[in-house]
């Protein structure tokens, strides 16, 4: 039945017990169960977040020019300081958004006009992209009525650079690599990519919105990153989730231009509304101004050294999650995942089956399609989960290996 606005309003005290009971219902991401969504570091760095956030909860981003300096200030400070992290040139330029999405979406309509206003292309504009990419660039193509053109992995499940070489043609406007991809979480042979954008004067984007925050960090931790930003030459472009492993509070993006004459194509002016003009630098209106508060104290906060330190031990944390997996018959970890999102498969029973099993004790499982596997994009919050989850899982491979079932369950995010 449709719900209706009660005639009389609440009490704080019903409305709040109302809120906390339908909260009783959801994944209980703080034990580690969910295999994305979430994101956590440490407590402290919660509470920073949270106090920010708090700060600022009432104003709004959309006013930074206008009404908010505070805003416009800690928005250029945020930008500033991934440019430094990401090796941008000086002439390098970016702006916060409100989620990976929108960062892609904001990319791809860049390029789009850019390549309209100095490169045009034959018909249909197409982006030649590796099957792993982030359907938010097949939204985006939807969007603008452009074609993606998605071309089989290597074996290692990286971007088969001679392969996207071969489906580049005289409609190609942009080629893409992630950094981490979603799937597999490994980093695609960006340098290789960026030769290829390079010889063929191409917009080379680079989706980091999962690994940016974190990749650079565990490249300070010993763990060996290729390179995958503005350091390769022919990166024109890349997105970058502060709301993933960044830390920060949700919504919360970045993108970011070699310079400011590809951003230039980005901003939105109409001048024809009965109010006057109307000039958007990204692609929402009103934005939280929390957010944004969020995301400058944290980086702030934590700076070079407190990142490095999360993703130390991030890594530990997975390293021991990969080998414990590895350990237990008949699984094996899908290619060298690059940071902490990993998926495994089984070499002689049905994995969905073993995620269904997982699903029965309580765990949210992702699974992914090609190759058949179970995905998790792992953050601290999974810490203490590792135990009981690698417990679960030996006993669910056990159990399908005896009843032999096969799954109903397929991959679906
Ligand atoms: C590689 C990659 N790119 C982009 C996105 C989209 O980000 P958002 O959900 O913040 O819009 C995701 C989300 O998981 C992702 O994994």
């Amino acid at each position: 039945m449709r719900k209706t606005l009660p005639a009389h309003g609440l009490d704080r005290a019903t409305v709040d017990a109302a809120l906390a009971s339908m909260k009783a219902d959801d994944a209980p991401w703080r034990q580690g169960r969910t295999p994305a969504y979430m994101f956590g570091a440490t407590p402290e760095a919660e509470d920073v977040v949270k106090h920010a956030y708090m700060a600022f909860f009432s104003e709004n981003a959309l006013g930074a020019k206008r009404a908010f300096p505070s805003l416009r200030r800690m928005e250029q400070d945020v930008v500033d300081m991934a440019l430094g992290l990401f090796n941008a040139p000086d002439e390098a330029c970016g702006n916060m958004t409100t989620g990976g999405t929108e960062s892609i979406l904001l990319a791809v309509k860049t390029c789009r006009d850019w390549t309209r206003a100095n490169r045009p292309v034959h018909g249909r504009p197409n982006i030649v992209a590796p099957l792993s990419l982030h359907p938010a660039f097949d939204k985006a193509a939807d969007l603008m009525d452009l074609e993606i053109r998605r071309v089989d992995l290597r074996p290692d499940y990286r971007a088969d650079a001679r392969a996207m070489d071969a489906a580049i043609d005289g409609s190609t406007m942009m080629i893409v690599g992630s950094a981490p991809c979603f799937p597999h979480g490994v980093i695609d042979p960006i340098a290789e990519l960026g030769a290829i954008a390079e010889a063929r004067d191409l917009w080379l984007h680079v989706d980091a919105c999962v690994g940016g925050y974190l990749a650079p960090f565990v490249r300070r931790a010993g763990y060996p990153i290729p390179d995958f930003d503005f350091s390769v030459p022919g990166v024109r472009s890349m997105s970058a989730d502060l709301h993933k492993f960044g830390w920060a509070a949700k919504p919360a993006s970045t993108v970011f231009y070699r310079s400011e004459a590809y951003r230039e194509h980005q901003k939105f002016d109409h001048a024809e509304w009965s109010s006057g003009r109307f000039i958007t630098e990204t692609l929402v209106g009103t934005r939280p101004g929390g957010a944004v508060a969020a995301a400058w104290a944290l980086l702030n906060h934590l700076g070079e050294d407190g990142y490095t330190e999360i993703a130390g031990r991030l890594m530990r944390m997975t390293k021991a999650y990969i080998a414990d997996i590895a350990a237990i018959d008949g699984l094996e970890i899908v290619g060298s995942p690059d940071i902490s999102v990993i998926s495994y498969r089984a070499r002689d029973l049905d994995i969905l089956a073993v995620g269904e099993r997982m699903s029965a004790k309580g765990w949210l499982v992702n699974a992914t399609r090609l190759p058949p596997a179970l995905h998790m994009m792992m953050s601290l919050l999974h810490e203490d989960a590792r135990e009981t989850y690698v417990a679960d899982l030996r006993a669910a491979v056990a159990a399908v290996r005896q009843a032999g079932t096969a799954a109903t369950m397929t991959a679906t995010y």
